[in-house]
């Protein structure tokens, strides 16, 4: 076996694990009226039969208070119960174990304005700035109570245990830290009261489930914030777990509610596995309770490899499942090749806040109820199809369309593929994406697509090929900045970072980019331009800038740009540009500025469709199906599912 250490048995608690990969808990967005969804279950199971020993559900809320939005699971609920049933018997029924996420949100209230954020303290939560009911006493007891009848729930519809969720600065974490804690009764002051909240919860659920019943706690070992829980903090607390018993397992994750948002998910800006040291750290003081690694863990290998370093004895994954129900399965049997790799963009989670069930970039089979051996159903005749276009979306229809038993032959007028996904890929920070379009490549050789790169095909060429059908994918164009003087020196972004991406030369000058578009490859090009131009700046006709960059990864954007000294010049409008001068007008007032010393204006905005082709094809009478961008212009995840249902349809 390629992976001893990933695959071989664990002990966890009472229940022995068939493998060390489990399936942090991940909100999906499933759930509808506060229960448990065929969907939800449906993403487990396939997860599950996927070969995953262990699945932590999604946060589920103990209490009415913490109820932030329908489509959580209210585990405090006992109509529930018989969903509950349903859904432990699916995935427990795959050998693996399902052991539910209990949490309370308290002041961090993302999604319901009207509910009443409760707390530790009454102290501000730090990104929001929700101002939190401080607990009584009784409250308190309200709350720990809730969670022990919860477990008792869960423990009667047949799951294998609970995972408290002590991290990402939810309530539980509220308690812990000295951060959120100003309290100065039994559960607030020294480092003991401030964890009472939790120690009583933990003795509570033991003494009322037995030891038969799993347990774990998530936690953090960095809050990321000054005066919350460090590394040192995070030691002792720890200390205290271990010694007081009652824990089945440690998981550790980063960050709370704050500007250290970001490292819940760490993106694809950060480093792979930027966690495992200070899991390792705290190992070595867990004794023999197993500690869930976890963390931007790109391959089986990697995984392995933290497994043989001692930085974990289970290894925790969200987002790579997301991507990949099977990925246990595969790398289990050698086809590890075959995994839709995770790119960390993170839409995930943007789906999930903006209040949508979640979607993959890149896999638009998840959660339907055949995700886990999914196959492109053959075609009940093979037809002859034509993809115009090579970037993700032409990509996406070729490889569908040619396992479906098609002949596709792919025209592409670069000679490379991947089209914008491939141009931002070489961008600062976003090179993961290049795996999503080696996902596909893999796939469209697999199926014998026939490539056709490095001329720009004519509709009369593709005519003579007699195809049943053409998909065209061809992608779209920036246009010229409406508010701008014709023939100012300007370029469309992509073009003017090609140039800069051949050379390293420093440029000198002050770089302006036009941002009429808000997505993360804006400003990963803003870095490009820092690295090269004397100054940078971002004009945008909007108050703000990142509005397209998923929440959790839009910190990142503002940390980065603010650490190059990128300026931010909102609600303007670029007038004319004369003598290495821009002028430029606020959008709202009208009034004039102007930025001297420009080397270089690009602009990244609204982009049109070029119907030309289209038209020719028409003319033919060929059947022409249009995709992606050269649709309507959007983004990645837009593209690819709209190629998949093209290759379907065909
Ligand atoms: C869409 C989404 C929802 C998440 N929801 C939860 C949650 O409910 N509870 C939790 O503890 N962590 C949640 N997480 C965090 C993950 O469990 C995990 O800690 C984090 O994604 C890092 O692991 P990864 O790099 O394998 O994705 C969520 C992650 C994602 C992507």
């Amino acid at each position: 076996m390629t992976y001893p250490n990933l695959f071989s048995p664990l002990q966890v608690g009472a229940h022995t694990l068939r493998n060390r990969v489990v399936h942090t808990a991940t909100v999906s967005g499933y759930g509808a009226s506060t229960r448990p969804t065929q969907r939800l279950i449906d993403y487990h199971q396939a997860r599950a039969a996927g070969g995953t020993a262990m699945i932590v559900t999604e946060l589920m809320p103990v209490h009415h208070t913490s109820l932030a939005n329908p489509f959580l699971v209210s585990v405090y609920d006992e109509d529930n119960l018989d969903l509950f049933k349903r859904w432990a018997e699916a995935v427990e029924g795959e050998d693996c174990r399902l052991v539910g996420q209990l949490g309370h949100v308290g002041r961090q209230q993302l999604w319901s304005p009207l509910t009443t954020p409760v707390s530790a303290s009454a102290m501000p939560d730090p990104l929001s700035w929700t101002v939190p009911h401080k607990m009584t006493l009784s409250e308190v007891e309200e709350i720990i109570e809730s969670f022990v009848v919860a477990a008792e729930r869960l423990q009667r519809a047949g799951f294998s245990g609970v995972e408290l969720h002590g991290a990402h600065g939810y309530l539980l974490t509220q308690f812990m830290s000295p951060f959120s804690n100003d309290r100065d009764d039994k559960y607030g002051g020294d480092r003991l009261r401030r964890l009472a909240f939790v120690r009583e919860m933990i003795s509570s659920i033991r003494e009322r489930c037995g030891i038969g019943f799993m347990m774990g706690l998530k936690m953090p070992c960095d809050e990321g914030v000054a005066g919350g829980i460090t590394p040192e903090e995070a030691e002792e607390i720890v200390k205290i777990f271990v010694a007081e018993g009652g824990l089945d397992y440690f998981a550790f994750s980063q960050g709370n509610f704050s500007p250290s948002l970001e490292n819940h998910l760490p993106d694809m800006h950060f480093s792979m596995r930027p966690y495992q040291h200070l899991h390792a750290r705290m190992k070595k003081l867990c004794r023999d309770i197993p500690v869930m690694t976890l963390g931007r863990i790109e391959s089986p290998a990697a995984a392995e490899q933290l497994l043989a370093e001692g930085c974990g004895d289970l290894v925790g994954f969200s987002r790579a499942l997301v991507s990949d129900a099977a990925w246990a399965n595969k790398a289990k049997d050698g086809s590890e090749g075959n995994i839709r790799p995770c790119i960390y963009c993170n839409y995930c989670w943007g789906e999930i806040h903006a209040g949508r069930g979640m979607t993959c970039v890149h896999n638009p089979e998840l959660a339907e109820p055949h995700e886990i051996d999914w196959q492109p159903a053959p075609a009940k005749v093979a037809r002859h199809i034509a993809v115009i276009g090579g970037g993700v979306a032409g990509l996406e229809a070729a490889w569908i369309a040619a396992a479906r038993g098609h002949k596709v032959d792919l025209f592409c007028s670069s000679t490379e593929l991947g089209g914008g996904a491939l141009w931002e890929s070489r961008l600062p920070g976003r090179a993961d994406i290049a795996e999503a379009i080696a996902f596909q490549l893999a796939r469209t050789n697999e199926a014998g697509v026939v490539f056709h790169l490095g001329q720009r095909v004519t509709a009369a060429e593709i005519a003579a090929l007699k195809p049943d059908e053409v998909i065209l994918a061809t992608g779209a164009t920036s246009t010229w900045p409406s508010s701008l003087v014709a023939g100012a020196e300007a370029r469309d972004l992509r073009s003017a970072t090609l140039d800069l991406l051949t050379s390293d030369t420093p440029r000198g000058g002050t770089a302006v980019l036009f941002d009429q578009d808000h997505s993360a490859a804006i400003y990963a090009a803003a870095e490009l331009f820092a690295a090269r131009f004397q100054r940078t700046i971002i004009m945008t006709p909007r108050a703000a800038i990142g509005s397209k960059v998923n929440f959790i990864s839009q910190l990142g954007v503002f940390r980065r740009l603010a650490s190059l000294r990128i300026e931010t010049v909102p609600l303007s409008l670029p007038r004319a540009l004369a003598n290495g001068r821009l002028t430029y007008r606020n959008a709202l007032n009208g009034d004039e500025s102007e930025i001297g010393d420009i080397a270089c204006l690009a602009y990244a905005t609204p982009r049109e469709v070029d119907e030309k082709l289209s038209a020719e094809l028409g003319v033919f009478g060929l059947n022409v199906q249009a995709i992606g961008d050269c649709r309507a212009p959007r983004n990645m995840a837009a593209a690819i599912h709209e190629g998949h249902a093209a290759g379907l349809s065909c």
